[in-house]
């Protein structure tokens, strides 16, 4: 029999983005304040959390997957099941209809409103109904200031300094799950980032959708960042994800500049196409975006790139594909993820334009571009062979414990054979490259 712990027992599984993994961490916080505990174990829980994603079809596929089984453990024995973040704000009523068992919905904004939410539900269900509820608001001020988030181990903070999007690119469903853009007051930042390294965690990364638009008052994101990098016991800051509109001159420099800011930026590209950007609504062109990575390369040398691909967006032709395949062997990117695209209900897209592009058409453009890539990171990855690169220790190699893993400045993986030598995640080492493939390098 279950024993009946005195406080409900609750465990969360998190999709999505880091965003949502910072969520997680915070709701972790809001909860624990309440009195809940949590667990690893999925069998023990009282209550189900699933914080979910809406960014494409097969994210949806998946939370629609644990909902199935997650009904299925509730008719056997009492369990309350929550839904939060952006799949919730983007479906509600429908999901709340889908997923009958659901008990309580929460939105990105919302997460204050959830101890209570579930302790309803809780109660309800102990005296034999069910109580549903939800609270899906979007918010223009909420930042979760004074929340401490409950955060697991590893040697990475991550904070979120700004939240929602307005920049509504029209394939994105972001906007519509995450809000308006609001920045954090840059203090509860600092304060935030010196605790997580007084804690031992030695590097922070600084999370938004839009990172680099941040603004708050006199404070813009370099500023922000060179603060955050700053502070004693950090080794390393990393932000993700910026958009390429917003690269002034003084934020290269910054990254350039500071030893602790990593030599790696994530630019998001979506498309080598001008016709297709624009329909994106992107705001820039792929000139514009190729010279952005002339500049970030004169101005940080040395530095990995990395970028985001949709293929098969509304009315993509041949010759457009084709444009961004050029884009992709012309700028030499360190790493690639790319995606089909996928029409998500309330954007712009969604509205206003036909997703024409056949799905097998949309899966071999992906893979000829995931080919040309491979081919690409590994040729790039080659020039560290023989080379000695800094690493910060993160933990054992997944694939056998005898291997250590970590990670260059530029965010290369490193794995290398632990033997005898101290092994302290959160340290930097320095690693002899030895051999490679496209994805990681081998060190000694
Ligand atoms: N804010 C980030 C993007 C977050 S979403 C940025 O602007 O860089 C991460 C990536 O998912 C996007 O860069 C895009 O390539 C992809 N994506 C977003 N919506 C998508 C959709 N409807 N179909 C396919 N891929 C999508
Ligand atoms: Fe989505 Fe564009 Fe905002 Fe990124 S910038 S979250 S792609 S709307
Ligand atoms: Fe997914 Fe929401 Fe992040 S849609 S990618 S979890 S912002």
């Amino acid at each position: 029999m279950k024993s009946t712990p005195s406080a409900p027992l609750v465990h969360i599984e998190t999709f999505g983005c880091q965003m949502n993994e910072s969520d997680s961490e915070i709701v972790r916080a809001l909860l624990k304040r309440e009195g809940f505990l949590f667990t690893q174990d999925r069998e023990r829980a009282d209550v189900l959390l699933l914080n979910t994603c809406a960014i494409r079809e097969n994210a949806h596929n998946k939370v629609y997957a644990q909902l199935a089984e997650l009904s299925e453990l509730k008719k056997h024995r009492p369990l309350v099941i929550g839904v939060l973040g952006c799949m919730a704000q983007n479906l509600k009523g429908e999901l709340a209809e889908q997923a009958p068992l659901v008990d309580v919905l929460v939105g990105p904004d919302s997460y204050r409103r959830l101890p209570a939410l579930l302790s309803q539900a809780l109660a309800a269900q102990e005296d034999g109904f069910a109580q549903r509820g939800f609270a899906l608001d979007l918010s223009e001020y909420e930042t979760y200031e004074g929340i401490v988030p409950d955060r697991e181990g590893g040697v990475n903070a991550w904070i979120t300094v700004m939240r929602g999007c307005d920049n509504f690119c029209s394939f994105c469903v972001v906007p519509y799950t995450r809000g308006r853009e609001r920045s954090r007051d840059p203090q509860s930042v600092l304060t935030e980032a010196r605790e997580a390294a007084a804690r031992g965690f030695t590097q922070i990364t600084l999370l938004g959708q839009n990172v680099n638009s941040y603004r708050y008052g006199e404070w813009d994101f370099a500023r922000l960042i060179s603060a955050v990098a700053e502070i004693p016991g950090i080794l390393r800051v990393r932000f993700t994800s910026p958009h390429p509109k917003d690269f002034p001159p003084a934020l290269l420099q910054t990254i350039a500049a500071h030893p602790k800011i990593c030599k790696h930026i994530h630019l998001p590209l979506q498309s080598g196409s001008d016709r297709i950007l624009e329909l994106m609504g992107r705001t820039y062109s792929a000139d514009e975006y190729l010279a952005l990575v002339e500049r970030i390369r004169h101005t940080i040398p040395g530095v990995t790139l990395t970028t985001d691909i949709i293929c098969g967006f509304c009315s993509e032709t041949e010759e457009d594909f084709l444009a961004t395949q050029r884009m992709i062997e012309l700028v030499q990117f360190d790493a690639a993820y790319i995606f089909k695209y996928s029409e998500r209900k309330h954007t712009i897209a969604a509205r206003k334009y036909k997703d024409d592009v056949p799905e097998r058409v949309k899966g071999a453009r992906v893979a000829t571009l995931v080919d040309i890539q491979r081919q690409i990171s590994l040729a790039r990855n080659r020039r560290y062979l023989g080379t000695e690169v800094e690493v910060l220790v993160e933990r054992d190699a997944t694939k056998s414990p005898t291997q250590g893993m970590g990670r260059t400045d530029g965010n290369l993986t490193v794995v290398w054979e632990k033997g005898t030598a101290p092994f302290q995640p959160g340290i930097l080492l320095k690693k002899h490259i030895v051999d490679v493939s496209s994805t990681t390098l081998y060190g000694k």
